[in-house]
């Protein structure tokens, strides 16, 4: 049982006892985050973020709650070594302040250093919600011009996946590599699952693995900022990164084991080859010395063998905001998110109808003051509107203490996510018109 919550082999249906059913493609109940921290091997993001130079802020307040590797990441912007950021956005509704979050995460990788890549999933948006190649180019664009508008700089590679022969070819390869078993395992599929559906999930692997190959500048750490619902992708990518690679490594005191996946030969001549202590066994050989010094070496030789030696990807997860009007957000009830393209007035009706953690009447309110942790609002300020740390204790403590009623914070909510869409939708427009700046693979 590879999957979050889902008991079943069997697609869409939730047989987990506590109600939580996340899958890439949809998320039900509550998601109880620590658990995927214990349950699927992913690590807490609290642990490496002292590591981070200057960590973004949804790293510091925890909505970016875990990671897988992430220290391979820390230590190539340390010693200035190449590395990228990845992340793709399936072709649904309007922009919202959902993919605000992961371009946002792109964006402030790339300014640490990393070579971004930006993908369309318009192959997953056709299988998956069936949606025509025209507007998924349509709504593609919207997201494209939102990423741009955010602050996405031109030294960026942005392609819908139906259009990327790379990224197509690679996800052949790879789909070899993988079985009906392992899917149904992975992502509760059924024997009724199309095969389109099936294969998207190589096409997401290859999105991942592609900034690795050598056209791109051979292998490199990447980092994959997603929200949580994406780690069963992950998984197998990481997974498939090795597998489609001809060595692989294991850790052994003052050093590397090293087997090959391919021939006898591969091993032979990468003994040949590498420049280190070793001990030679039959399937396998022992190398001393400094085990990322070995790791490097060993993927240079496998290049020049012809292999991919990809690096297993690293990934960031973000939290889940709820809907305003409580529960999850979800595209059928318009009033539960708010669209970065949408009438900032119209927003500002959004909040202003939220639900919150205020008291029956302003004199309970006064007194017990409010609950910032059941309120959608103070979600709202956390997750998307305010970055500084000390505000948000500002908030949180005029809230708690009944300073301040909810009628006035909602107000505050409102002014700030009015002038953001403002300048966000003048900066979108603005977006048109530099596109052709960019380098954007599309059909
Ligand atoms: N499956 C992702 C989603 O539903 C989109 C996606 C496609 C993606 N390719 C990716 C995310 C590669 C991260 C990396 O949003
Ligand atoms: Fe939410 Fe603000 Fe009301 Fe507190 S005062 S419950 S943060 S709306």
């Amino acid at each position: 049982m590879v999957n979050f919550g889902v008991k079943e082999n069997e697609e869409g249906k939730d047989n987990s006892e506590e109600g939580m059913k996340v899958t890439p493609w949809e998320v039900e109940g509550v998601v109880d985050y620590d658990r995927l921290i214990r349950e699927f091997g992913m690590q807490s993001f609290s642990e490496i973020l002292p590591e981070i130079p200057e960590p973004h802020w949804l790293m510091k307040r925890g909505i970016i709650f875990g990671h897988r590797d992430y220290h391979r990441i820390v230590s190539a912007i340390k010693r200035n070594e190449p590395w990228a950021v990845m992340s793709g956005f399936m072709p649904s509704g309007l922009p919202h302040f959902g993919h605000k979050m992961t371009m946002d995460e792109i964006i402030w990788h790339q300014k640490m250093g990393g070579k971004a890549f930006v993908g369309i999933a318009d192959m997953e948006s056709y299988v998956v919600r069936e949606m025509s190649w025209e507007k998924c180019k349509e709504v593609g664009m919207l997201y494209i011009k939102s990423i741009i508008a955010l602050g996405l700089d031109e030294n960026s590679i942005i392609y819908f996946q139906s259009a990327n022969k790379s990224v197509k070819d690679l996800a052949f390869e790879l789909s070899a590599e993988v079985n009906l078993s392992e899917l149904r395992a992975i992502y509760g599929f059924s024997s009724d699952t199309n095969l389109g559906k099936m294969f998207v999930t190589s096409i997401q692997a290859s999105d991942i693995l592609h900034p690795q190959l050598k056209e791109f500048g051979g292998p490199k750490p990447v980092i994959v900022p997603v929200g949580a619902d994406q780690d069963p992708h992950l998984r197998l990518t990481r997974d498939l990164a090795s597998r489609i690679s001809i060595f692989s490594f294991e850790v052994i005191e003052n050093g590397m084991r090293i087997r090959s996946r391919k021939s006898e030969e591969h091993l032979r001549k990468l003994v040949d080859l590498l420049d280190f202590d070793k001990i030679v066994y039959e399937e396998h050989v022992d190398v001393f010395g400094n085990p990322a010094e070995i790791e490097s070496d060993v993927r240079n030789i496998e290049i020049e063998m012809g292999g991919k030696a990809f690096i297993p990807p690293s990934s960031t997860y973000h939290k889940f905001i709820s809907g305003l009007t409580g529960g999850k957000m979800s595209s059928s009830k318009p009033e539960s998110f708010i669209s970065l393209l949408e009438d900032p007035e119209s927003a500002v009706r959004k909040i202003s109808k939220a639900i919150t953690g205020g008291r029956i009447t302003a004199e309970e309110q006064r007194r017990l003051g409010g609950e910032p942790e059941k309120c959608a609002v103070f979600e709202f300020y956390s997750f998307h509107l305010v970055k500084e740390d000390k505000l948000m204790e500002e908030i949180e403590r005029e809230c708690r203490s009944g300073e301040i009623l909810c009628g006035r914070c909602k107000r505050r909510a409102g002014d700030m996510v009015y002038n953001f869409l403002k300048d966000f939708q003048e900066r979108f427009e603005l977006a048109e018109e530099k596109l052709d700046s960019y380098d954007i693979i599309m059909g």
